[in-house]
């Protein structure tokens, strides 16, 4: 069966049929066009400071090893011996000489190099070519202030391409203080019950669902002015896919929102506040960026000093993996407050995450029922109704609630599978000059 990917959703993504999140051919699609395509979030930097330094990642369903080699470059290593396909690192991080495979112990470098195997001489008659039985590797890979990106396919464009104006969001994050970004060591991970593209639309910047379904919260009355209609609030398209949702205060505001409960950071937020005019430029160090996702599933949750990516596990399953990000110039008194707000807030068994899971789980539990499978999801809030920011780049930027993020995101994945003409991707471009 072929994919008529015309009635998957009308031309301005208000609607995206159910069968988008149950079809396996759509998802092997999606495999090929999507996750073989795009720059992939690997890692952080802060995981391979030094050479040997090695995490374990993945690029979509590939197994990667994240690796600090000796000439001090990243590099991404498929996880997969190339005599039979053992994963060849079971840890999830460390820092390691070589990679030996735990089945007949072919040995690699950090850099990916086959660099040993037992009864070469005896077994292979010395006729096995070690030059050409490395590890493979992603096609390229590149950082964009600490985050490791990579991608396998080998003509996409630049990293700063692929984000176009997103970097500028993702700087107010990235740059908020000196020194940039760290990870805080481990990481969260989880599978749940739903597609990939549930978890990356509701991070894509859904606001609509916040006061309802974390409205317990409300009422707890931790975070009242998430909860209030504002017009500062924005929606934004920073174009190809790349969504967030995001304040941006009046000018004369002397302090952000309290987004963060507890007077260690709403005193910090305060002070990197009043610093960082210069970094961040007039309008950047007014907006205080509350969600987003890097299409296709980095999401970011800065508000919650929480990065994730929602790895594809087949249509129905999704491997979530959490992590916090902290300001490395910050007190460790304030590392440890931000890692106590994103746990309390996010990761399996944060009161935000639940509420989430629930409501994936239980819109996928819907995709093959015989009446409802058949009918579509809605996007269509505040379509028609975009308007462009004039101090903001990017976009379509919805006011207050808005569907706009979402329907960026399906928009991007619909060129992504189908190669459209009109595609903003430049990556589709330069795609195409290959044929
Ligand atoms: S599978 Fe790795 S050495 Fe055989
Ligand atoms: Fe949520």
């Amino acid at each position: 069966m072929t994919i008529d990917y015309a009635a998957l959703t009308d031309r301005n993504q208000t609607r995206v049929s159910r069968r988008a999140f149950r079809d396996p051919e759509i998802y092997a699609a999606e495999q090929e066009e999507i996750f073989k395509r795009c720059w992939l979030f690997v890692g952080h930097e802060s995981q391979v400071r030094i050479p040997g330094d090695f995490v374990t990642s993945y690029m979509g369903e590939e197994p990667v090893i994240v690796t600090r080699g000796h000439d001090e470059k990243i590099h991404v290593l498929i996880n997969s011996c190339r005599h039979r396909g053992m994963r060849v690192c079971r840890a999830d991080r460390g820092n390691a000489r070589r990679f030996s495979c735990p089945y007949h112990a072919w040995t690699y470098g950090v850099d990916g190099g086959l660099i040993g195997v037992p009864r070469h001489r005896e077994g292979y008659y010395g006729e096995l070519d070690l030059e050409s039985n490395g590890l493979l590797t992603a096609a390229q890979v590149d950082t964009y202030k600490g985050l490791i990106f990579a991608t396998f396919d080998p003509v996409a464009p630049s990293l700063l391409n692929y984000l176009g104006d997103m970097a500028w969001y993702m700087d107010t994050v990235l740059e908020a203080d000196d020194g940039g970004t760290e990870l805080v060591t481990g990481v969260h991970k989880w599978v749940i019950d739903t597609n990939w593209k549930l978890g990356c639309d509701n991070n894509a910047g859904d606001w609509y669902h916040v006061p309802v379904s974390h409205g317990s919260l409300a009422r707890l009355n931790q975070n009242p002015a998430l909860f209030d209609e504002d017009d500062n609030r924005l929606q934004i398209s920073a174009a190809t896919g790349h969504t967030l949702v995001a304040y941006l205060n009046e000018p004369s505001a002397t302090m952000p929102r309290p987004t963060q409960q507890g007077t260690v950071l709403t005193a910090w937020r305060e002070d990197v506040a009043r610093r960082n005019h210069d970094r961040l430029g007039p309008v950047g160090s007014r907006l205080q960026f509350i969600a987003g996702n890097v299409f296709p599933n980095l999401g970011w949750i800065p508000g919650s000093f929480t990065i994730r990516t929602y790895h594809p596990r087949g249509p129905d399953k999704t491997e979530v993996w959490s992590y916090c990000l902290v300001d490395t110039a910050a007190p460790q008194e304030v590392k440890d407050a931000m890692r106590r707000q994103y746990t309390n807030s996010f990761g399996p068994s944060g009161l935000l995450e639940q509420d989430d899971g629930e409501n994936w789980t239980g819109c996928a539990r819907s995709v093959s029922n015989p009446v409802m499978g058949e009918q579509s999801f809605n996007y269509a809030m505040g379509s028609g109704h975009e308007w462009q920011h004039p101090e903001l780049p990017g976009q379509h930027v919805g006011r207050g609630t808005s569907e706009v993020v979402q329907r960026s995101f399906y928009k991007r994945w619909y060129e992504q599978l189908t190669g459209s003409a009109d595609a903003a991707n430049v990556a589709l471009l330069a795609r195409e000059s290959r044929f």
